[in-house]
């Protein structure tokens, strides 16, 4: 039997685009349309029926929930603010709260308003305020309800995605974009964390808990030869831990957010910049269970990288970690291994908080729309059903004890 701490944090994460439906004044919702992708259009209806969800949460013995906010809700048009958008928002954390859950709440979850794409997105260094005073906006608003905050998902993932390999908008492919993106999501973010805890200051409110959620991947050479040893380190030196020293050197995280899927094997083709940051292994040796995008279960992975972010010395909540699995047949094994690899690492003294599962419901899925199954609770698209999986019933123990058999 594994015991977690009294008060560790246990829950799920979703993210405003992907449940709420109808996010139309969003870069992403152009984008659908536009590159023939398929539409979110009402996705999960959360943003009408979040009591329900949280109703069902709750049910699941969850003491936490992490969410976002969709920016282009709040700021429609540069400059003009919706009072109405605010406090909905405020409502939904008040939910949360009355249902005795902690927020987490994440402010920019890859979505941008589309007016913010229309003129220079994240490549025009304008971003970094634009992005500051919509923080600012909302921290003022939900400060007195809120402790954690969670200024950027996945910023190597958004920056990669939408501007070196160019699968996201706005779709483009160019290395030096995607370091002048990253070095603006960076600045934003130091921007953010110091709006943030002046706002918590001058209110007289206890100091907040500022971070970004960090994607991890388990980088491996596929082989022992040298050159892949090397790819691989580089590659977990610049992916894993690049954005979160550039923010370090401005003291700006209180705690680290995690989220991790899976690991990538390295197989470097050739030396080239491209090369470092993307080969990957084709011959499915050391073959692992998959989800349904194909990612291999790893738990191992998790366990080893929670070992190298000792030396940050920073407290860590697992901000998601999830699976694919519409017939629920590996969510549970899933969980388990995770939940083990979590422990083991902190027996061995990480400072591990919360485990926040990927997701709490099934949603859409970015790029690969609604195939893939995430959820605790299953979701029918045609008539809005929300039917909890048996593995959601087993996690429910775990959030209830704190222990797993
Ligand atoms: C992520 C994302 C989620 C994804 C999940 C599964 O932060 O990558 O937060 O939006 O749905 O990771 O791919």
């Amino acid at each position: 039997m594994i015991q977690f701490p009294k008060n560790f944090i246990w829950g799920a994460a979703t993210a405003a685009y992907q449940v709420e439906g109808q996010n139309a004044n969003s870069d992403w919702w152009h984008w659908e349309k536009k590159a023939g992708k398929e539409n979110s259009g009402d996705a999960c209806r959360h943003y009408e029926l979040y009591e329900k969800d949280f109703d069902l949460a709750q049910g699941l013995h969850h003491n936490a929930h992490r969410l976002s906010i969709e920016w282009s809700r709040i700021e429609p048009q540069e400059g003009k603010f919706s009072e109405k958008e605010l406090k909905h928002y405020l409502d939904v954390i008040l939910a949360l709260r009355a249902r005795g859950m902690e927020p987490i709440v994440t402010l920019h979850h890859f979505t941008n308003p589309a007016w913010f794409s229309e003129s220079g997105n994240w490549t025009d260094k304008k971003s970094i305020e634009r992005f500051r005073r919509y923080c600012e906006v909302v921290v003022r608003a939900l400060a007195p309800h809120v402790h954690y905050w969670i200024t950027i998902n996945e910023p190597m993932i958004y920056m990669t995605h939408a501007y070196v390999l160019g699968w996201w908008p706005p779709q483009i492919k160019s290395i030096w974009t995607g370091r002048t993106v990253q070095k603006n999501l960076a600045s934003a973010h130091v921007a953010a964390y110091c709006v943030i805890h002046k706002i918590y200051e001058e209110a007289a409110l206890a100091k907040p808990a500022v971070s970004i959620s960090q994607h991890l991947q388990a980088f491996e050479p596929c082989d022992q030869s040298l050159k892949n040893r090397l790819a691989a380190f580089l590659r977990h030196q610049w992916f894993n831990l690049g954005f979160i020293n550039a923010v370090m050197r401005h003291k700006a995280l209180d705690f680290l957010g995690v989220n991790y899927y899976s690991r990538q094997q390295v197989d470097l083709k050739h030396w080239g910049i491209r090369n470092l940051a993307e080969d990957v292994c084709q011959k499915n040796h050391d073959p692992r269970p998959k989800n349904s995008l194909g990612w291999d279960i790893y738990p191992e992975g998790l366990y080893d990288l929670l070992l190298k972010l000792k030396k940050y010395n920073l407290p860590i909540m697992i901000t998601e970690n999830g699976i694919c699995d519409a017939e629920d047949n590996l969510r549970w094994e899933f969980l388990q291994g995770h939940l083990k690899s979590i422990h083991r690492a902190m027996e061995e003294g990480v400072n591990v908080t919360g485990y926040l599962y990927w997701s709490l419901l099934d949603n859409f899925e970015w790029a690969q729309g609604f195939a893939p199954r995430f959820g605790l609770i299953d979701f029918d698209y045609a008539t809005q059903k929300r039917t909890i999986r048996e593995s959601a019933k087993k996690f429910a123990e775990v959030c209830k004890t704190g222990t797993l058999n």
